[in-house]
């Protein structure tokens, strides 16, 4: 949204608002397509522009990028079980992408530890957004402080410095990145950047970086930046890359939490452009639209079939992460961290009597909690390291002849989540 932010303050002068140092006492440094459109910021270091390196750049200790297995070329619907890779590392050396395509990606980073001290990390080819499907912490950037919790998005733009600290034994992090900036719906915005009045979102509840005292200090600071579909070259500055008076724009990490997606009820079926919350790219015809599943109160009308239709997206794959296994189309399949990848070419529907069974849900608010991407003529294929975590037997799992544990009924008839 095109909210300005200004944060900080003078550190000799605390009351004078950052964007009043004399020019002689700071270094500005803009972020964005500089002379372009998109959303930028400007940014304040006290004493060192960004660009002091003190060491020659090297290849990183790790990449990131994606390997495929043969059975990538076999046209078929996946079901990948994320709540089943370990976890372990730290939030980047967890990072597993595990469904890719040319300009949308898909990892899962599982964390049991804080970054290591005074390292960083920095995305240079994509912008990421996170969703915490576990745990707690901090991203902090040289914006500030963010602190992140179970259900909530973090968008973090591309070139960001970062790293990621835990406040508790572990995370887990459904991670999509994007050429394109990844942005709230722009037709739920007034020429202004205002949400309007009938958004499901409203910018109040974005929640931005608290900027910390500068860091003032000398020494070797390794960042990390990904760049080249998945290479990493570390390079290493010679003072703290957190040395900002502070920044101003509209171009900033933030978190969103899921539940900040108001659902909208209607009488009848509401399809997927109502759980839309972010969007990349110039949709539909690239990038990709994000929907949040948010309990909702299901269609009231005394003919309306509150499970979906079957479908073909014929020109989007859909990807899908299920935060808990109440949801009723696919309830009996699918468990907590389930991410189906349904590509377009493929018809999907609910299974066996979902449809019938959802009437008995007309009217009621479901437990259901889910995220889902729509690509847009953008094929993606699955990971090496997402086909290992496979369930084998998806594509069997429209089938009246596989047996499948009975649903117990509870993705359409919870009364509230
Ligand atoms: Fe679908």
């Amino acid at each position: 949204m095109a909210m300005i932010v200004r944060k900080g303050t003078v550190p000799s002068t605390p009351h004078t608002e950052f964007y009043a140092i004399p020019s002689v006492l700071a270094r500005e440094e803009i972020h964005g397509s500089y002379g372009f459109s998109g959303a930028w910021s400007r940014k304040l270091h006290v004493r060192f522009y960004p660009t002091e390196q003190v060491k020659s750049p090297r290849k990183g200790d790790f990449d990131l990028v994606p390997d495929f297995p043969p059975e990538a070329d076999v046209l078929q619907p996946y079901h990948i079980f994320t709540g089943r890779i370990p976890f372990e590392g730290d939030a980047l050396s967890s990072r597993k992408p595990i469904v890719h395509g040319p300009r949308t990606s898909i990892s899962v980073s599982k964390p049991m530890e804080s970054m290591p001290d005074d390292t960083f990390f920095r995305n240079g080819e994509r912008h990421e957004v996170y969703f915490v499907q576990e745990g707690e912490g901090v991203v902090r950037s040289e914006y500030g402080d963010l602190k992140f919790r179970k259900d909530v998005y973090v968008a973090i733009p591309k070139g960001t410095t970062y790293r990621v600290d835990l406040t508790s034994p572990k995370a887990w992090f459904l991670l999509v990145e994007s050429i394109y900036p990844i942005t709230f719906a722009p037709h739920y915005l007034n020429k202004e950047g205002q949400a309007t009045l009938m958004s499901p979102v409203v910018e109040t509840e974005i929640e931005t970086p608290e900027l910390p005292p500068f860091k003032d200090a000398r020494g070797e600071f390794p960042i990390d930046v990904k760049h080249s579909g998945g290479k990493i070259t570390r390079i290493t500055l010679g003072h703290h890359p957190f040395d900002l008076a502070g920044w101003e724009g509209a171009l900033y990490p933030f978190v969103f939490d899921i539940k900040s997606h108001h659902g909208i009820a209607r009488e009848i079926h509401t399809a997927p452009p109502m759980h839309q919350t972010f969007q990349s790219g110039n949709v539909p015809h690239s990038g990709f639209s994000l929907c949040s599943f948010v309990p909702v109160m299901a269609g009231w009308h005394p003919r309306e079939v509150p499970a979906p239709y079957a479908h073909f997206n014929v020109d989007s794959d859909e990807l899908m992460f299920f935060c808990n296994a109440f949801y009723g189309a696919r309830e009996g399949v699918i468990e907590e961290g389930s991410f189906t990848f349904h590509p377009g070419a493929t018809p999907h529907s609910p299974q066996g009597n979902a449809a019938q069974r959802s009437l008995a849900a007309r009217g009621k608010v479901q437990a259901r909690l889910a995220v889902m991407l729509d690509t847009y003529f953008e094929s993606m294929r699955i990971t090496t390291q997402g086909f290992a975590f496979r369930d084998p037997d998806y594509v069997l799992s429209w089938s009246e002849n596989v047996q499948r544990a009975q649903p117990v009924g509870e993705g359409w008839e919870s009364p509230s989540a």
